[in-house]
């Protein structure tokens, strides 16, 4: 990046692309639900549709929305995540991206935990930014920049960062996998890139669901909102907390989204020449037990929180010692993924949504 870092926790609003061009050309990034970016991804009408549906709502309903002990809590989950994708030993220093951050919840506690040098979060939804920059002021997280813009046109040069990360983004977008490829760009050589996207096994429940609220409420996510409460809800709106409340439009008003499988991820890795490098929750069985058997080591800090983790932690515990493995960790073969495609069809039975592993990849190192 050869521009100048912006100051911690200001909002900036990038113009780029700033590539071949240099800086300040203005591009146009959304800053409200009129303005659209002029890229190629949004030359559709149907494309700039679901990127006016989808700011909308985000604009609208910033997510998540976790309370600060919730926060607190989730932190255990994010450090098993960044082990098992590869990244803990690669964070402490590193320039990281979130691509889609929405209220940088998830992230800022783990940038913070790794000692990241720097955390960007790149959003389109002012409102969700000025949640995650609350959320840094509150944490005197000063190493944190909330940029707005859109994340087909990153307004960061190639190569900008260490660590490129979206966690349940590009299935929100026209084209996923181009928005991956602009993830891949901003990557530095040997850095890494790392995403979950929702599975398609996993949501076959969750698709007759949403449907259904669609198809009784039309396009309007705040009608969509009252029939699929009516229908699925199970806590009266009036006493449902802001975190759920968050939860229920991303699960059941969402504009749109789209479905997809490790295979289909792991061969557009392949196809950018990029190396798999992990997965989490991690896709191959003894990594999986390793998972489980580091968790269990974190419990001082962070006590297992259900029934079935602790039964889960103390059946393994008699086992060898399996989470003492380093990346590049083993590429989940046909017959795990096959496995895992029954795991998450029977835990997508009752409706749930969002299960599923995330994936890591390193982009060659050609320098
Ligand atoms: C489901 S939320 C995920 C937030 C965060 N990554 C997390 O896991 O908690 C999706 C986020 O992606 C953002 N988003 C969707 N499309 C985008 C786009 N084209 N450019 C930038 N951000 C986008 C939304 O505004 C929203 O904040």
């Amino acid at each position: 990046m050869t521009r100048a870092s912006p100051k911690p926790a200001e909002l900036v609003i990038r113009w780029g692309p700033g590539r071949s061009t240099g800086e300040g050309v203005p591009m146009a990034f959304a800053t409200s639900h009129e303005a659209l970016p002029r890229v190629d991804a949004y030359g559709s009408t149907q494309a700039q549709t679901i990127k006016r549906g989808v700011l909308a709502m985000y604009m609208a309903h910033p997510f998540p929305q976790w309370s600060t002990e919730e926060r607190a809590r989730r932190l255990a989950f994010e450090i098993c995540r960044y082990k098992f994708l590869g990244l803990d030993q690669v964070l402490p220093g590193a320039r990281l991206i979130e691509v889609g951050c929405g209220t940088g919840m998830r992230t800022m506690g783990a940038a913070r935990h790794f000692g990241v040098r720097e955390f960007v979060g790149l959003d389109h939804s002012r409102a969700s930014l000025d949640v995650a920059r609350r959320v840094a002021d509150e944490d005197g997280f000063t190493r944190f920049t909330p940029v707005e813009g859109d994340l087909f046109n990153i307004p960061y040069d190639d190569g900008a960062f260490d660590v490129v990360v979206s966690w349940g983004v590009l299935h929100h977008t026209p084209d996923p996998w181009r928005g991956f490829q602009e993830m891949v760009r901003v990557c530095r050589p040997g850095g890494f890139v790392a995403l979950y996207l929702y599975n398609k096994y996993n949501h076959w429940r969750h698709n007759l669901q949403k449907n259904r609220v669609s198809r009784l409420a039309g396009e309007d996510f705040e009608k969509r909102f009252a029939i699929a409460h009516r229908l699925y809800g199970t806590t009266p709106v009036e006493r449902m907390t802001p975190e759920e409340v968050a939860y229920f439009y991303d699960k059941y008003c969402h504009p749109h989204k789209s479905d997809h499988t490790y295979g289909e991820v792991l061969s557009r890795f392949d196809q950018l020449d990029l190396t798999p490098w992990g997965s989490f929750p991690p896709t191959e069985l003894r990594d999986a037990i390793g998972y489980i058997q580091f968790r269990d080591t974190l419990q001082d800090r962070f006590p297992l929180r259900t029934a079935l983790s602790r039964r889960l932690a103390a059946a393994v515990r008699w086992l060898p010692r399996f989470d003492g493995g380093h990346p590049p960790y083993k590429r989940p073969s046909v017959a795990h993924r096959f496995f895992w495609q029954g795991v998450l069809a029977w835990m997508g039975r009752n409706g749930e949504y969002s299960d599923g592993s995330a994936f890591c990849a390193r982009k060659p190192d050609r320098g």
